[in-house]
């Protein structure tokens, strides 16, 4: 057990990002280095909402998909208080053996990521219950869950029973937000969840995000529209302060 790291979480956060490069090495471009971050630093309190800001291709997705353990970090460390006992209440997502990086997605973590992921022939009432049902509540329960957050974000109940693959941009992207936010989690990851909706869903998404902040939630967030912003934002980091000189493309 490593006490060192709980130590360094600050007190009454989720997340601490500490001192974390990448670079990206493009292996079809004759292994060309890409740094994108470099002593990426910054918290997450409880029932706060931090925001990524900057220009497209600033790195803002690195980072949430870094967080949740999609990409490596090249160095420092990536705390979440996952109240686990076996690493002192805090794992470092930036060193975890996959199997935790996979505990944490599925108790401590959710990720609404900017495109839904399709699972073929899955109904979309599923792919919204399966959070849950992962985390062993009964899939009935799990799918009258799923059924309040659709009918709050809109999604027609002759939609439910089809798998979401057909569905427009906006249809999916709010079943995903459903099933990002249908299972209760300490940290919340969402990237640019209200890109493709209309005012009245960016309301129901704007809500939704207020409710769960009240209960105590951590939001680590990429939004495109300034209104949400400056709806829900209690801080913004841009990562343009993290960016490194890139390097000129040969
Ligand atoms: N898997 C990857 N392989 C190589 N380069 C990548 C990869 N993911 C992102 N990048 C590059 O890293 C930079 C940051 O991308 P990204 O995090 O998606 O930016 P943002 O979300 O701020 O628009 C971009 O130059 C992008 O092309
Ligand atoms: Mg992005």
């Amino acid at each position: 057990m490593n006490l060192d790291t709980s130590r360094t979480m600050p007190p009454g956060c989720v997340l601490s990002v500490q001192d974390v490069d990448k670079t990206f090495t493009l292996h079809l471009q004759g292994a060309q280095r890409l740094p994108v971050l470099r002593g990426l630093s910054f918290d997450v309190p409880r029932g706060a909402c931090v925001v990524l800001g900057g220009e497209s291709g600033a790195g803002k997705s690195t980072v949430l998909k870094m967080v949740f353990g999609s990409y490596g970090a090249d160095a420092g460390r990536i705390l979440l208080a996952d109240g686990d006992p076996r690493d002192g209440g805090v794992l470092d997502l930036a060193s975890a053996a996959p199997r935790r990086v996979l505990a944490a997605r599925r108790e401590t973590m959710g990720y609404v990521s900017q495109f839904l992921r399709a699972v073929p022939r899955v109904p979309a009432l599923d792919v919204v219950a399966e959070p849950l049902v992962e985390r062993g509540v009964a899939r009935e329960t799990a799918r009258e869950r799923a059924a309040e957050l659709l009918e709050r974000l809109s999604i027609p109940d002759r939609l439910w029973a089809l798998p979401p693959a057909t569905f427009s941009g906006g249809e999916q992207q709010r079943v995903n937000i459903a099933r990002g936010f249908v299972a209760e989690r300490p940290l919340l990851l969402l990237d640019e969840p209200t890109a493709s909706l209309d005012a009245r869903n960016r309301g129901v998404v704007i809500e939704l995000v207020r409710e769960r902040l009240a209960r105590g939630t951590g939001m680590l967030a990429i939004f495109h529209d300034q209104d949400v912003r400056d709806a829900v934002g209690d801080a913004i980091v841009d990562v343009r302060a993290f960016t490194p000189e890139r390097e000129a493309a040969a």
